[in-house]
């Protein structure tokens, strides 16, 4: 009965169209699926036509998307009732075959049930990039938001004021150095997208958010400073509220762990009635990212900076269909 439910395309459909929610760099949704029934495995495969050789060029930022996806196929398979086994990298000799998610069986009576508000907050999560109110969140949520980065493997740093001043500034160092490189400027803008462009990959112009009219806010510019395509400037929440993702080591499956990671806190902040964005941009300069890592924190491996807080929903951004090959 289970496998005959687990083979309906409708589901395998419904877990695929969660997985794709996911964010991703420069929603570039470097993922590929492919569905092997006789196993009930789900296998989640690089799409290196999709990854940035310029921004990117170890992987990490792929990985991570990757991650994230992962944590959303996780959540829907319990969602669905299933118990997901999740195996990064489990074949040496398929470089390209980043995680292996086998449907084991229906979850059992001691199982952990799928928790309804993080399962919800998948279609409900959008970057938002635009000015928040500076309200601040309360500590419980914050907690919540910090166990969710470590139950997944993963830690969280929340920096005091200094701190939060220091990342801005590592942040707008690092924006200046996309900017003053031609070929990454000309990378990124590739990934943005015209309203009704004919493409489900890339950020559409209207998802982007202006700049800070008080320059505290290094969000990225993808528009290249094309003064035709950026937004007239505005003034940005005065209390910043950012937090370091972070893994103790930096291998391939850290990567993927800080994905998962990542996606938790994501939807924790959502549930919760937060809007989130990413500033990945000092992660993008080997010294800047090193030099993001908190003082007296020993083996700490930066991931992504999320600002986090009060404020108006992000625009949605397309998705390509999840193709799964039987
Ligand atoms: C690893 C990673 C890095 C990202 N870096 C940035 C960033 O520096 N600036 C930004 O505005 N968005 C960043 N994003 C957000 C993506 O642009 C966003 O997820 C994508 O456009 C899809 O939109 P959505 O999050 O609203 O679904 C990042 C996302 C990931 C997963």
């Amino acid at each position: 009965m289970r496998d005959q439910l687990l083979l309906d395309a409708a589901t395998v459909e419904s877990l695929l169209k969660a997985a794709v929610a996911a964010p991703s760099i420069h929603n570039t949704q470097p993922w590929r699926f492919r569905l092997d029934r006789d196993r009930q495995v789900l296998e989640v495969h690089s799409a290196p036509e999709r990854t940035l050789p310029l921004t990117d060029p170890t992987h990490r930022a792929q990985y991570l998307s990757v991650g994230a996806a992962v944590f959303n196929l996780r959540l829907a398979a319990v969602h669905q009732g299933w118990r997901p086994e999740v195996r990064p990298l489990p074949d040496p000799h398929r470089p390209g075959l980043l995680a292996a998610v086998r449907l084991t069986g229906p979850l059992a009576a001691d199982d952990q049930p799928c928790d309804p508000g993080l399962y919800e907050a998948i279609a409900r999560r959008h970057t938002s990039r635009m000015p928040f109110t500076g309200r601040p969140v309360p500590e419980p949520i914050v907690a919540e938001m910090t166990a969710a980065a470590h139950a997944a493997g993963a830690r969280l740093h929340l920096p005091d004021i200094a701190g939060t001043r220091r990342l801005l500034r590592l942040t707008a160092a690092a924006e200046a150095r996309n900017h003053a490189h031609p070929d990454r400027t000309t990378e990124t803008r590739t990934w943005l997208t015209a309203p009704g462009a004919d493409t489900p990959y890339g950020i559409p112009i209207t998802a982007l958010g202006p700049p800070d009219a008080a320059g505290r806010m290094p969000m990225r510019d993808f528009t290249g400073a094309v003064p035709a395509l950026s937004r007239p400037a505005r003034w940005f929440e005065r209390h910043i509220q950012l937090a370091l993702l972070w893994t103790p080591h930096d291998r391939r499956e850290d990567w993927l762990r800080a994905g998962q990671a990542l996606q938790y806190v994501l939807l924790t902040a959502t549930a919760h009635g937060l809007r989130t964005s990413l500033l990945h941009q000092a992660m993008e300069w080997p010294d800047l990212r090193t030099a993001t890592a908190p003082p007296r924190h020993r083996r700490c491996h930066p991931h992504v900076l999320i600002r986090f807080g009060y404020g108006p929903e992000g625009a949605s951004t397309p998705r390509g269909t999840a193709q799964s090959t039987a």
